[in-house]
């Protein structure tokens, strides 16, 4: 007899279903959008809208992923590739940029040299601070779990930024060591450590709970472990926040 779920699985197997009709309204969008020779022409009002859903649901698939993601890192399973650094962070700012400024993703998605990348991403306060080396470097880790960190931490950086986010990243001592630094209302010292904790939130108004599940460090801290890295947190209340994770790659 098949042994009967924990709730933990069950509650994967729901969101793993939801998968399906994700994608269904994805697609039916995109045709909407993209065979206007079949479902005849869109206004500028509606074109609007159908991207609005494209990207609303692309980034429903993003979360998706993110849980079943904690689902396999809790299971063990490391499914390890060889990227480039360069493609795990052009990657995360055109996800990052889809919802915070479309026009910037579609910018990023066609540029071809750092040089090009840095330029369209300043016009939206972001600097990039790599050797070229580390651009350019092949690293062996879980994709998707690197993925998800960086994106959890620019993400959060976005949200609480004034104006500027910093992403800096090393390879030394077999590590891959990635800061991302903002300049927003930073993280009191006895916050420290309550920000990690699951469903632990700074905000207070009911805008902040519906926006903040204080589910992302508490991932993040998950994949790390998993993966044998750490994260640390350098910030005062008033001087913004720097996340600095380091994951090892042997
Ligand atoms: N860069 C930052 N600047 C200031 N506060 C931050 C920053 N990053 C995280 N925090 C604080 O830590 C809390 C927890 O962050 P976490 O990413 O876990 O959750 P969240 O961003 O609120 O929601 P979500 O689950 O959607 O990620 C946030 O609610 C916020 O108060
Ligand atoms: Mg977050």
């Amino acid at each position: 007899m098949n042994k009967i779920p924990d709730s933990n699985i069950k509650t994967e197997i729901l969101i793993h279903d939801l998968k399906v009709p994700i994608s269904v309204i994805n697609a039916g969008a995109r045709s909407l959008l993209e065979r206007q020779d079949v479902y005849g022409p869109l206004t500028e009002k509606q074109l609007k809208v159908l991207n609005r859903i494209v990207r609303n649901t692309l980034a429903t698939q993003r979360l998706v992923n993110d849980v079943l993601e904690l689902g396999r890192s809790r299971e063990g399973v490391m499914i390890c590739s060889q990227f480039t650094v360069a493609s795990l962070v052009v990657g995360v700012l055109v996800e990052v940029f889809d919802l915070a400024d479309p026009n910037v993703a579609d910018r990023v998605r066609k540029v071809t040299t750092c040089a090009e990348l840095q330029e369209v991403i300043a016009d939206a306060g972001v600097t990039l601070d790599f050797q070229k080396a580390t651009w350019e470097a092949s690293v062996c880790l879980d994709a998707a779990k690197v993925r998800q960190i960086l994106r959890n931490l620019v993400t959060n950086a976005f949200k609480h930024r004034t104006a500027r986010v910093d992403i800096r990243g090393s390879i030394e001592n077999r590590r891959l060591t990635l800061w991302v630094k903002d300049d927003g209302r930073g993280i009191p010292r006895v916050d420290h450590q309550r920000i990690f904790e699951t469903y632990f939130t700074t905000g207070g108004s009911i805008e902040d709970a519906i926006q903040s599940h204080g589910l992302g460090l508490a991932g993040v801290m998950v994949l790390l472990r998993d993966m044998g890295g750490d994260m640390a947190l350098e910030s005062d209340a008033g001087h913004g926040a720097e996340f600095k994770v380091s994951i090892p790659l042997d």
